[in-house]
């Protein structure tokens, strides 16, 4: 077998995120519908549109490392959005489903932080400077995103869910 270096890292685990990301771009449409709240109906429509630029963006980095753009299967990002259907479908017409759909949408954020960070620190080991700052650009994308979901979470959705138990 031949050795493995941190080059096929950084290769497949891109496979990895773009393949996530445009899962992801799909799955927002139907998180936005869900939502009974119109601020997270535009969180989550933002963050779709934002998310085509981050495939974008991915696909630059692709360019630069001079590798095809292509996915790679990743079982942790299908587990978290089935996670995602599965609060969509049992909490349909409940004043819970805002607060399940910001917590199963912050599981993804977590995911993407996760894969965004370790990528932006083996691009900058492996000298690719300009991957490194599209990565990071993608990451505060991410974490703006995942601190939004917590503002919302905060504003109303929790509290919705909680009066809804005590009533
Ligand atoms: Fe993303
Ligand atoms: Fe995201």
């Amino acid at each position: 077998m031949a050795e493995k270096t941190l080059d096929n890292l950084f290769y497949d685990t891109l496979k990895d995120i773009y393949y996530a990301e445009r899962k992801i771009v799909k799955s927002l449409p139907k998180m936005a519908r869900g939502a009974n709240s119109a601020d997270l109906k535009a969180a989550f429509e933002k963050h779709r549109e934002e998310t085509e630029g981050q495939i974008e963006r991915l696909e630059q980095v692709f360019e630069i490392i001079g590798k095809r753009a292509m996915g790679k299967t990743c079982d942790a990002i299908e587990g978290i959005l089935a996670e995602g259907d599965e609060i969509l479908e049992e909490y349909a017409g409940t004043a819970a489903l805002d607060a399940g759909l910001i917590a199963a949408a912050q599981a993804v954020e977590h995911y993407e932080i996760t894969r965004y960070g370790t990528l932006k620190r083996w691009a900058t080991l492996l000298g690719y400077e300009e991957a490194a700052a599209l990565l990071d650009e993608t990451l505060q994308q991410e974490s703006v995103t995942d601190e939004s979901l917590t503002a919302l979470a905060n504003a109303a959705a929790n509290a919705e869910a909680q009066g809804a138990s005590a009533a």
